[in-house]
This record gives C-alpha cells, structure tokens and sequence, in this order.
C-alpha cells in the first residue's frame, strides 16, 4: 500500500555533489517527491531526530557530522516507500552495502553513508512530524 518515508540526503552529498545521482535514483524508482528543502540542522534538532540513538557511543561524531553543513530533507511517496527507499539505500555501513545501492556505489564510511531512511512506517510519521511538520 501507498506510504511516506523521510529521507535525508546528508551533508557528505551534498558537499561531495551527489544529490542529482542520488535524488534521480529514487526518481527513477518511481517514487514521488512530496517536501523537499535545503536545511542546516542544529544539535538539538539532530537529537529529535536521532532520539534512539542519543546514548549510543557512534552518536556524538553522527552529530557532528549531520550538523556540518546542509543536508536536503525530502519526503517521498510511493507503494512500500519506507521498505523500497531502505533497499535502495542498501546497508548502513558503506564498505558493506551491495553494489547496486546508494552506499554500496558512493559511500565507503559506517558514519558518512549519504543517505537516512525511516526503518518503519511508524518512525516515518515521527521523522515526517519533526522535519515537514505542516505535512
Ligand atoms: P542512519 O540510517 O541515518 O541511522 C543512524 C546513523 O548513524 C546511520 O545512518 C549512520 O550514519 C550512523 N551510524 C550507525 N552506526 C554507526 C557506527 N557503528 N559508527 C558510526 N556511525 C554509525
């Protein structure tokens, strides 16, 4: 069934000037573009966002990375959309994902993985409400 997943194009596409590569992936899947917005997050905004992961020890460097620069916030729509974007991304450490995927083609970092995608459709509509809260 038709749902929506939040993706961030983190700073390290942006800055390494892959958001045409990455955004026509999901394009070209199919998926529709609903919000999409050039943004600087702060820490604490990052903390909203990384609720779960605040206490973990990857966290402090994580914050610091998706506060470094701009990241391109979007929603996208489609059938299955938090699942198929998740494939799509591929697995979060870079050096591992498949060749195909988002990271397995353009990360080689467990942190600098270029992309963020909801992992249930409940995180979405959380991740959704922060990040377009007119949506
Ligand atoms: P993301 O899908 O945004 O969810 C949490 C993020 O934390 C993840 O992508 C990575 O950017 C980062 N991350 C997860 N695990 C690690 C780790 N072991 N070391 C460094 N960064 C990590």
């Amino acid at each position: 069934s038709t749902q929506r997943t939040l993706v961030l194009l983190k700073p390290d596409t942006v800055r390494r000037g892959l958001v045409g590569n990455v955004l026509s992936r999901f394009e070209a899947k199919g998926l529709s573009l609903v919000a999409l917005e050039l943004r600087t997050i702060t820490a604490a905004q990052a903390d909203e966002h990384y609720a779960e992961h605040v206490d973990r020890d990857f966290y402090p460097p994580l914050r610091d990375f998706v506060t470094s620069g701009p990241l391109l916030a979007a929603v996208l729509e489609g059938d299955e959309a938090v699942e198929v974007v998740r494939a799509l991304n591929g697995a979060t450490d870079g050096r591992k994902a498949a060749p195909g995927t988002i990271r397995g083609d353009l990360s080689l970092s467990n942190r600098e993985n270029l992309v963020h995608g909801s992992d249930s459709p409940e995180s979405a509509a959380r991740e959704i409400g922060i990040w377009f809260p007119g949506l």
